[in-house]
């Protein structure tokens, strides 16, 4: 498959001399949906602030689409990647949300009705249409974050990165997220999303990233959360479907189960492999037993 991100070697200083990356390497390719994990301060932002160019780099190289990233092309950058910000105040700051929404789309110098129409459409996406004359600042966490996608939106940019994007969203919040970065991982859009997650980024994810002190500790696909040395090492948790079934290892062949999905499968599986039982016990004439029941 072909990377749309490349990351090599990448190591970044703040002022105050804390390393935040050390020397990360990562790859990330075109249309896929990836959950970057790892405990606090393991460098997830940093990282994620690099790829539209807010972070400058120090040490290592950022490619984005084939193109090293550099101060000289920052403006290309922020076409093709879309941050949206882990906290939306960070994010929103015009008088209005059709204002908030416009600012992206202004800069890369639409006007008119096609500003009209990238702004409309950006908001309809998110289900904001009709809050669009309403003052930022009124509206829900969850309304805000909504907002700040539909600005990144705007810009239609090929890959879009999210910093914790579930973080204060209720459920059904939560749901919608997903659903709506579904809907445009479908369009063709590579999602990045930093999460604290392994529930969420077990269902959602193609691949995981596990960062560590500034480092990748390792990625794949989800499998790698039911490794339990990992998970420790990160400082994160099995996901919850894992932790059911770590003492039934007979169960989990071929394979332990991290989604909700999965693990249904397997009592679906049991389920149907019992009643067979049952039926060919009473064919041969069997005494009936308490699991035969009902
Ligand atoms: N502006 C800053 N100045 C100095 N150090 C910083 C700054 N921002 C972050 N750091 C430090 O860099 C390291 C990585 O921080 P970063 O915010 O990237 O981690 P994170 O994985 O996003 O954490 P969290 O899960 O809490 O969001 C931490 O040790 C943090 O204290
Ligand atoms: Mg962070």
């Amino acid at each position: 498959m072909e990377p749309v991100i490349e990351v090599t070697e990448l190591s970044f200083l703040y002022k105050d001399g804390t390393r935040a990356l050390d020397k990360c390497s990562l790859t990330i390719e075109r249309g896929t949906k990836v959950a970057i994990l790892g405990p606090n301060g393991s460098g997830k932002s940093t990282l994620l602030l690099h790829l539209n160019g807010i972070h400058v780099v120090q040490q290592g190289t950022v490619k984005v689409l084939e193109e090293t990233v550099s101060p000289s092309n920052e403006q290309w950058l922020r076409s093709k990647v879309g941050l949206v910000f882990q906290d939306p105040d960070d994010q929103i700051f015009s008088g209005t949300v059709w204002e908030d929404v416009a600012f992206g789309p202004v800069n890369q110098g639409l006007r008119g009705e096609e500003l009209e129409a990238r702004v409309r459409q950006a908001l309809r996406f998110v289900k904001m249409e009709q809050y669009s004359r309403k003052v930022p600042y009124h509206l829900s966490y969850g309304q805000k974050k909504r907002v700040a996608i539909a600005g990144v939106l705007a810009m239609n940019p090929d890959i879009i990165v999210l910093d914790e994007p579930v973080a204060f969203l209720d459920p059904a919040g939560k749901r919608a997220l997903f659903e709506l970065l579904d809907q445009l991982n479908r369009q063709g859009k590579t999602i990045v999303a930093a999460t604290h997650n392994v529930d969420i980024a077990a269902r959602w994810a193609h691949k995981i990233i596990i960062l560590s002190e500034g480092r990748v500790l390792a990625q794949g696909t989800p499998a790698l959360l039911t490794d339990k040395t990992i998970v420790q090492e990160a400082e994160l948790e099995l996901p919850a479907v894992t932790e059911i079934f770590a003492p039934f290892p007979d169960l989990c062949k071929p394979k332990t189960p991290v989604t909700v999905e999965e693990a249904q499968n397997i009592i679906k599986q049991l389920v149907t492999n019992s009643s067979r039982g049952r039926f060919v016990r009473r064919e041969k004439g069997a005494s009936y037993n308490g699991w035969e029941s009902h």
